[in-house]
């Protein structure tokens, strides 16, 4: 563990970052290209992190776990002042709103095993008959002919 350039925080290697998140060195580049994390460099140009990152992975962990596209949790710890850590109401205000979204996806995916249970899953991917292709008989719904076909 060493000092930032201020020597008032300990910091943390990427390789201690790593061990003690459970996430590995090229994930936490990958968040760092992504914006995700931020780094600063010691003196012999070696990254270095702020203790709190590992909040900070451990928020994009939980929320990637979730489902939630990393593009979306960029946005989400984008909104914190000074891109600090977030704490404790951070994680409530961001989770009640990623809850939304994954409500949202639960009710399509239901919708979408709903209707695959209906598919007999013959190949045909009918317009008219199978759910799949046509849920809703979206395609019944513009009225007789070929919907599809003509304008
Ligand atoms: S593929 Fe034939 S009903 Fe879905």
């Amino acid at each position: 563990m060493g000092q930032d350039r201020m020597g008032t925080h300990e910091t943390l290697s990427v390789g201690e970052l790593a061990a003690r998140s459970g996430v590995a060195v090229s994930a936490l580049h990958f968040y760092e290209r992504q914006g995700l994390l931020c780094s600063s460099r010691n003196a012999g140009n070696q990254r270095r992190y702020r203790r709190d990152a590992l909040r900070r992975v451990a928020v994009i962990r939980v929320a990637q776990r979730a489902g939630i596209p990393l593009a979306a949790i960029g946005e989400a710890l984008a909104t914190l002042p000074d891109g600090r850590t977030p704490t404790q109401a951070d994680w409530a205000r961001l989770s009640r709103h990623w809850r939304a979204d994954l409500d949202a996806r639960i009710a399509q995916l239901t919708r979408l095993r709903d209707q695959l249970d209906g598919c007999i899953g013959c190949g045909c991917l009918s317009l008219r008959d199978c759910p799949l292709r046509n849920p809703g008989d979206v395609a019944g719904a513009r009225g007789p002919g070929a919907p599809y076909l003509e304008p």
